[in-house]
C-alpha cells in the first residue's frame, strides 16, 4: 500500500515528530509513503514527493513540518475535493494520513464521504478540538508562554508594573488557562467567560491594596472585554477566520489600565513563538503514539476516523465527531484560577 501523510493548518511543534511515525511504521509494515506538500495546497496541486526512510531521519526534535503547510481549503475550490482524490489517486497513494486541526480534519472528512480511505491525526496548539483531551502541540505552546511568564515576572515585580500577556489560541482559552495556571498568572482572561473592564481595573486595586505592587494579566487573543477598542482582524481565510492578533486585545488593554489605574502597564504579545522550535518530550511521544496509531488504522481498513488521547490511552473517534464544534475551557478550570488572583 502507498499511504500519504500531509500537515495542514497553522504549524505545530510536533509535526515532524507525527510525520516520522506515520513513514516508520509503514516502512516497518512494507509499505510506501509519499509525502503531500504544503497541506491541501499540494493535494490539489499533485505536489508529492516520495519518501525514504532517510528523509524522516533526525527529524524528531525539528519544529515546523518538513512537508510545508498551508491554510488552502480544497472545500472553495470548484470540483476541490474531486481533484484531491483524483490527485492521490494519480500518484498511487491508496489511503491519507492528514495531521491538522479542525480546518484540516473537516476537509478529511469530506474525503471519507466521497469515499477515499483517510485517517485524521490531531494537531493544533489552540487543543480546541472535540472527541480529543489532547492536540499534538498543545504542550509546547504551553512551556512557552510559562516560560515568559518565569521571566516577565522578574522584570514585572522589579519594576512594579502590571505586565500583560497575550497569547494565542482562536477562540478558546486553553493555551491562556494552562499557561497562566503553570506560569502563576494572577489574572486569566478567556473566551469562554465574559470579564468586564470595571472587573479587571478592581482587581488590580485590590493586588494594590493587599501590598502586591505587580500582576500578571494572561489574556487570550480571542477574548470579548466589552467596552475596548479593538482593530477588526483584517479578511478572514479560506476557512473563515481572521488574525485575531490583529485585534489587538494585548496591546489595547494594556493602555487601557494604564489610563484607569496610572499604574505602569506594559504588554508581551507571544506571537507566533509559540508555535516555533523544537516539540517538548509530551508532544514527541503523542505525535508518536497517534502516527502509529494513524497507520495501523489505515492499514487496517479504516477509514474517516482518528487516533486520540483518552483518558491517559489511544482510542479512536470518527473525525466528523473531532470536527463537530470546539472543546472550550470548563468553569472548573477557570474557577481554580480565580484562586490564585
Ligand atoms: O490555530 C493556531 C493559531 O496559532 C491560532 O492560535 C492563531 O490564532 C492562528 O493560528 C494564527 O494563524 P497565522 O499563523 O495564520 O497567523
Amino acid at each position: 500500500m502507498r499511504i500519504g501523510v500531509l500537515t495542514g493548518g497553522g504549524d505545530a511543534p510536533g509535526l515532524n515528530a507525527a510525520i516520522r511515525a506515520v513513514a516508520r511504521r509503514a516502512f516497518q509494515l512494507g509499505h510506501q509513503v509519499s509525502g503531500v506538500k504544503n497541506g491541501w495546497a499540494g493535494a490539489l496541486a499533485g505536489d508529492m514527493i516520495d519518501l525514504e526512510p532517510r528523509d524522516v531521519r533526525g527529524i524528531l526534535p525539528l519544529g515546523g513540518t518538513i512537508l510545508g503547510t498551508s491554510r488552502t481549503n480544497p472545500l472553495k475550490e470548484p470540483d476541490g475535493v474531486p481533484r484531491v482524490v483524483r490527485c492521490l489517486q494519480r500518484f498511487g497513494v491508496d489511503g491519507l494520513v492528514a495531521i491538522g486541526g479542525d480546518d484540516t480534519l473537516s476537509v478529511a472528512a469530506r474525503l471519507h464521504e466521497v469515499p477515499y480511505p483517510v485517517v485524521g491525526v490531531p494537531k493544533t496548539i489552540d487543543n480546541d478540538l472535540a472527541g480529543t483531551e489532547f492536540c499534538i502541540g498543545f504542550d509546547t505552546a504551553v512551556g512557552i508562554v510559562v516560560e515568559a511568564l518565569d521571566r516577565l515576572h522578574t522584570t514585572a515585580s522589579a519594576h512594579h508594573r502590571v505586565m500583560v500577556v497575550e497569547v494565542m489560541g482562536r477562540d478558546t482559552g486553553w493555551v491562556a488557562m494552562a499557561g497562566g495556571l503553570a506560569g502563576g498568572a494572577d489574572l486569566v482572561l478567556i473566551p469562554e467567560f465574559e470579564v468586564s473592564l470595571e472587573e479587571v481595573v478592581r482587581h488590580l486595586h485590590r493586588r494594590r491594596g493587599e501590598g502586591k505592587d505587580f500582576s500578571i494579566i494572561v489574556v487570550a487573543e480571542g477574548v470579548h472585554l466589552p467596552g475596548l477598542d479593538l482593530g477588526d482582524g483584517g479578511p478572514a481565510d479560506a476557512f473563515g477566520h481572521v488574525q485575531l492578533a490583529r485585534r489587538g486585545v494585548g496591546d489595547a488593554l494594556s493602555r487601557y489600565i494604564e489610563q484607569e489605574t496610572g499604574f505602569e502597564t506594559r504588554v508581551t504579545v507571544l506571537g507566533h513563538l509559540q508555535r516555533g522550535g523544537s516539540p517538548s518530550a509530551l508532544d514527541r511521544i503523542w505525535a508518536t503514539r497517534l502516527g502509529v496509531a494513524a497507520v495501523d488504522l489505515l492499514v487496517g481498513g479504516e477509514t474517516g476516523v482518528a487516533p486520540v488521547r483518552r483518558d491517559g490511552g489511544v482510542c479512536v473517534v470518527p473525525l466528523s465527531d473531532l470536527v463537530a464544534g470546539q472543546r472550550r475551557v470548563p468553569r472548573e478550570l477557570y474557577e481554580l484560577a480565580r484562586v490564585f488572583g
